[in-house]
């Protein structure tokens, strides 16, 4: 039984070892380094298993009512077993409590075949996340970052 909590003290050097263990998806020490640092500051939500940390995801607010899905990842072997989406939705209804409308990801563009992040990208768009754009411009020529959103609405809400 999965239940999702904010991320326990300490919690960090486990979501750390998350990212090691994936590194199709995680491959810079730099990026894994900084994520690490960010944790404990930003709001962060585990999937919990009997206490083990299963999967995380981590928010960043760009605008007063827009956040981005800074990083998200579940263990390799609890994918596909529903505990992405838990997190996405707990961290849609954290963001509608404090009025945040619209939430954001930057993920790896289709213009750079690869087969993890396509499903990554399928994960996305499961979620209801919507493509604005494929650019360059962030991560360089060779990691087109493709920028996805989703606008939250509130149960009852069009
Ligand atoms: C992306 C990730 C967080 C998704 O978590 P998950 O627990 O595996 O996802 P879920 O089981 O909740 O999937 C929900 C739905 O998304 C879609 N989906 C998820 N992974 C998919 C894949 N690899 N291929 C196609 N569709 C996929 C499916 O529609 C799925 O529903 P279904 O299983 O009932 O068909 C996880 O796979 C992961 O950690 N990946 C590596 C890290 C990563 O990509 N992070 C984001 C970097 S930008």
């Amino acid at each position: 039984m999965i239940r999702i909590a904010p991320l326990p003290a300490g919690g960090a050097a486990e979501c750390e070892a998350i990212l090691r263990s994936l590194p199709e998806w995680f491959g810079q020490e730099g990026a894994i380094r900084d994520w690490r640092g960010d944790l404990p500051f930003l709001e962060t939500c585990a999937a919990l298993e009997d206490g083990r940390i299963v999967g995380f995801v981590c928010l960043k607010d760009l605008q007063p009512r827009l956040a981005e899905i800074h990083v998200i990842a579940v263990r390799r072997e609890w994918h596909r077993r529903g505990v992405g989406r838990a997190l996405v939705e707990h961290a849609e209804r954290a963001c509608l409590a404090r009025d945040i409308t619209a939430l954001e990801v930057k993920t790896l563009g289709p213009g750079e075949p690869d087969e993890a992040y396509a499903g990554t990208r399928a994960f996305y768009a499961a979620m209801g996340f919507e493509p604005v754009e494929e650019t360059t411009r962030i991560w360089g020529q060779a990691n087109p970052c493709l920028i996805l959103r989703k606008r939250l609405r509130r149960a009852g809400e069009d």
